[in-house]
């Protein structure tokens, strides 16, 4: 088992000086991010701690809003809560409730064993500038090359009681994992260790079950083990294995989340998963260009036209105008 304690981050927004483009909100070490990003795990810091919007008053407030969304982005709504402790493999999300419950669960959440996530917080007005502003501080360092795998941004604040585990998972998102209050530890299975995230699971993972990833504790010894305190935070690339449990604090956590264009990603696990029923032996994504792009690009045309005959959009306005919004400040950064 790798295990790093993170070193706290910069000074939180509401301690620094200003929050000028000098003192980034997201940073971490240049050579990590070059090697790293969107492959492994690695440690960053952050300067969200501090600021009065992620106070549990605040969070209360904003919990409220969220849940009377009339046009979340989830079909359910954008607010989940989940009270008591799953253990791995249980299908936690499928029973957690999307209701007026959340702002009283986090009233409470020092004796609730809760878990609460809000998801696009960046929707709201009061959270915008500050979350896009950190969006564009990881923008700065993934440079403009990554500007047409993007579909949306997203921010989701989860609030957790004390001593509670998020059971093992993996994730849609390229995701940043900042820790703004409490103490919490996350314990990661890289994808490219297959023993822990085979293909057949990644595959069903992404076209049909969201919780088909299996923790298996044989190999817990093999897990990347990062200690988060307030300040600091992991960076998790798509499809990473991964479950987490606080320390003896509420733990309020915040996910920068880049979630790429469909093609990329998820349409090659799904036609995969499709051919594998078939009795093929598909190639997973990343080992050939030609096949990825064929099979991307052939799935997504299908899936076009189904969006299409439902009149889905494939982006919900909203997100087109925050990329719009938050391109456009790039073009003074990039
Ligand atoms: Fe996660």
């Amino acid at each position: 088992m790798a295990t790093s304690s993170i070193a706290n981050g910069n000074l939180p927004v509401s301690q620094s000086a200003s929050s000028s483009a000098s003192a980034p909100l997201v940073s971490c070490d240049e050579r990590l991010f070059r090697d790293n990003f969107n492959r492994l795990p690695f440690e960053v810091a952050h300067r969200f701690n501090g600021h009065p919007l992620f106070e549990l008053s605040r969070l209360v407030e904003l919990a409220q809003e969220i849940t009377s969304r009339n046009d979340p982005h989830r079909p359910h709504g954008d607010a989940y809560c989940l009270i008591g402790t799953p253990g791995h493999g249980d299908k936690a999300l499928e029973t957690s409730k999307p209701i007026r419950q959340v702002s009283e669960t986090i009233e409470q959440i020092e004796k609730a064993n809760g878990w609460i996530m809000l998801n696009h917080v960046e929707r709201n007005p009061a959270y915008q500038k500050i979350l896009e502003d950190g969006i564009a501080d990881v923008l700065q360092l993934t440079g403009r090359q990554v500007k047409n795998k993007i579909k949306w941004f997203e921010s989701i604040i989860f609030v957790t009681s004390p001593g509670r585990s998020t059971p093992y998972h993996v994730d849609r998102e390229c995701a940043w994992l900042l820790q703004i209050r409490g103490d919490k530890e996350i314990h990661f299975f890289p994808r490219s260790n297959k023993q822990a995230v085979p293909d057949e699971e990644l595959e069903r993972f992404w076209a049909v079950d969201n919780q088909a990833g299996v923790y298996k504790p044989e190999l817990e010894d093999q897990a990347m083990v990062f200690m988060m305190k307030p300040g600091t935070g992991t960076h998790i690339p798509v499809n990473t294995g991964h479950w987490l449990k606080n320390g003896s604090d509420i733990s309020i956590s915040m996910n920068l989340n880049f979630v790429f264009h469909d093609r990329l990603w998820g349409n090659i696990y799904k036609a995969n998963h499709m051919l594998r029923q078939r009795g093929f032996h598909p190639t997973p994504p990343g080992q050939n260009t030609v096949k990825d792009t064929v099979k991307g690009v052939a799935w997504s045309a299908l899936r076009r036209v189904n969006d299409t005959l439902k009149k889905r959009p494939y982006q919900p306005d909203v997100a087109k105008e925050q990329n719009a919004r938050i391109f456009k400040q790039m073009e003074g950064r990039w």
